[in-house]
């Protein structure tokens, strides 16, 4: 299905719909993709206020069906941590009722260190999380622009990313939008693309 889009911004009524996109969409290897929908909503609603921005978007001829959204902007990693400790026991409770997904993410974290992690100065402007709906042509491209036109008129040089080596789905999508890989870090590629600031 290839559609025209339009932006909408994501507010506490369309994150059931996202949280449900995102656990459809993401890879099965993907820890928050299979943290369960309940996690998944919790997770996003750190990123309904602060540093960051949380779109979405809709087909032209539907207002109310969300096709994709894409968090980005800055201060992720804290609310990462934020969200981390919120749900520690839920976190746990998940890993332990999903010993397969927990196994990978040791074995990542192991690999993290043992195998050489690139040194790179991190963009402070990240994509946390860029996803549509399955079957869906061209909302990726959609949502990226809406991003890109973003950085360039709030003077952005460089947008960064993280992206499993395995997910070569979104690799291929990262390329074509035009990020590098920079550097590895615990099994994921750090991608980044530059804008040019004006004077
Ligand atoms: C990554 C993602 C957001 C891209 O969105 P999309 O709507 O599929 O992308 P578009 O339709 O705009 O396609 C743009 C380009 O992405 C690449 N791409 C899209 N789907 C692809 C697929 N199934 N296989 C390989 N490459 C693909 C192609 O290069 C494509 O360009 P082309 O159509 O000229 O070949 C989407 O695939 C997704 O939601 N993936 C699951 C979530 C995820 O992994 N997010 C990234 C986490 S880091």
């Amino acid at each position: 299905m290839s559609l025209g889009f339009k932006c909408i911004d994501i507010g506490l009524d369309k994150l059931e719909e996202a949280a449900a996109i995102h656990a459809a969409s993401y890879p099965a290897d993907h820890v928050s993709g299979s943290m369960g929908h309940d996690l998944i909503v919790e997770y996003y609603s750190g990123f309904l206020t602060g540093k960051n921005f949380f779109l979405g978007c809709v087909s032209e001829d539907s207002i109310t069906e969300l096709m994709g959204v894409v968090v980005f902007g800055k201060g992720m990693p804290l609310n990462i941590t934020e969200f981390k400790s919120k749900n520690r026991s839920k976190l746990i409770k998940f890993f332990l009722s999903n010993p397969r997904v927990f196994f990978r993410f040791l074995l990542k974290r192991f690999a993290g260190y043992i195998q050489k992690s690139d040194r790179f100065d991190e963009a402070e402007n990240i994509i946390l999380s860029i996803v549509v709906r399955e079957n869906v042509v061209g909302a990726g491209s959609f949502l990226m622009g809406l991003v890109d036109d973003y950085c360039a008129t709030n003077n952005v040089c460089k947008l960064g990313l993280y992206v499993s080596c395995s997910n070569v789905r979104a690799l291929n999508f990262y390329y074509k939008t035009g990020f590098k890989v920079r550097a590895f870090v615990s099994g994921q590629y750090y991608m980044e693309k530059n804008f040019r600031v004006s004077e």
